[in-house]
């Protein structure tokens, strides 16, 4: 038989897929994984049933709902002093992914150069190689997960086409500085580059951060992509609604590719995301509080087991040390440890990197019921409590 795309076929099963198979097989409590598990905003969730049951289940506009990019702009001017036009700089896609898919796609020609930060969410390398970009890497490590001027002056150049940013970084759950947008817009510019922005956890900051857009930083509106994901903002990750915002000649190209992608998304999910979007302020601020909350007692319980944690100031994850445990081995073994004798799974960081992969940390899940998150540390204490990995 033919083969099929090489690029694609030679990324194997995701990391995910693998330890949640083996979360199944062994009964572990599965922090491996990024999706909460409680329903949602109730609000949300009947008016999807409402505009369900009463209106058009045909295709939508293929930019998306009016409702819903309205409610966009509406957000972006909110949240962010952004003034955006909701017709000509607002495209609701399938997801985050696809925005990203639709964004590399539309935007990358064979040869440019594309610069990425790892650790790094797994959807971007296949797609910028299947577009024909040459990927330039920025490698940050732990604890800091920080860079400097001289690290993006070895990635960029001027065949720099674009960069990518994901801010809240997943899985570091680093919150990029002012200093640091500062510094990565300046080479932006240098370069006469875009800056595509994947900020699906803008709303996940915690300890009174606020997420800053790169897209409002001077010279920025017309060269960055944002976007966002009612999945991460709703905690209703299978809806798969994503959304884009970028200047008209930006979004132009971009939206030829999701012509062809998807073309459109469910429209009784727009209208309950743009209801969800016009909720108040408290819905946000709660989300954060909510989510804050439960990396406190993640975090607390790790380091009471007798890992050492990591700072996270956003997204839906904590990153953790194992070393001081004394287990012997790399990041993959100590998951599969983990998800086989102490009954949680965990997802290994190295699974986020290109180059020589890092070691000695793996990435935990809390946005999980406070239940679920007291059973995991209460096994995971009584694991190590044996000391199985204490020589002395
Ligand atoms: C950094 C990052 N980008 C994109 C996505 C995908 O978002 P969506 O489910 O809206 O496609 C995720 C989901 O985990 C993510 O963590």
């Amino acid at each position: 038989m033919k083969p099929g795309n090489e690029i694609l076929s030679s990324y194997g099963t995701t990391v995910f897929e693998v330890f949640s198979r083996l979360a199944v097989e062994h009964g572990a409590i599965n922090l491996g994984q990024g999706f909460p598990d409680d329903r949602g905003p109730p609000d949300v969730l009947a008016e999807a049933a409402r505009a369900l049951a009463e209106e058009s289940n045909q295709y939508p506009s293929m930019m998306g709902a009016p409702a819903l990019r309205q409610a966009l702009a509406a957000h972006a001017r909110r949240f962010y002093g952004l003034e955006v036009d909701w017709q000509s700089e607002v495209m609701v896609t399938s997801g985050a992914t696809e925005a990203l898919a639709a964004c590399l796609l539309g935007l990358i020609r064979p040869g440019d150069e594309v610069v990425l930060f790892e650790p790094l969410y797994d959807s971007y390398l296949p797609i910028v190689r299947l577009a024909g970009g040459v990927p330039r890497l920025v490698t940050l490590r732990p604890p800091g997960w920080g860079f400097g001027r001289a690290d993006l002056a070895a990635a960029f150049s001027a065949r720099t086409k674009l960069v990518i940013l994901n801010d809240p970084l997943n899985p570091a759950a680093k919150v990029f500085s002012g200093d640091e947008l500062a510094l990565i817009a300046e080479f932006v510019l240098a370069s006469d580059a875009y800056a595509v922005c994947d900020e699906v956890y803008e709303h996940i900051v915690f300890d009174g951060r606020r997420h800053i857009p790169l897209m409002t930083l001077p010279g920025m509106r017309e060269r960055c992509l944002k976007i966002g994901s009612a999945g991460k903002t709703f905690s209703l990750t299978g809806w798969k609604v994503g959304y884009v915002t970028a200047a008209p000649a930006l979004l132009q190209p971009v939206a030829k590719a999701h012509q062809y992608l998807t073309f459109t998304t469910p429209p009784n999910l727009q209208a309950a995301v743009a209801f969800g979007l016009a909720k108040d302020d408290g819905y946000f601020t709660g989300l954060a509080a909510g989510m804050q909350a439960k990396r406190n007692r993640l975090a607390a319980g790790l380091e009471a087991a007798g890992l050492t944690v990591l700072p996270s100031a956003g997204s839906y994850f904590v990153v953790a040390d194992y070393r001081s445990t004394g287990f012997q081995g790399d990041d993959v073994a100590f998951c599969r440890h983990l998800t086989t004798e102490a009954g949680v799974a965990a997802i290994p960081v190295s699974a986020f990197y290109d180059g020589p992969p890092l070691d000695g940390c793996v990435r935990f899940c809390f946005c999980k019921r406070d239940d679920i998150l007291d059973g995991a540390v209460d096994r995971l204490r009584r694991h190590f409590a044996r000391g199985p990995f204490r020589t002395a």
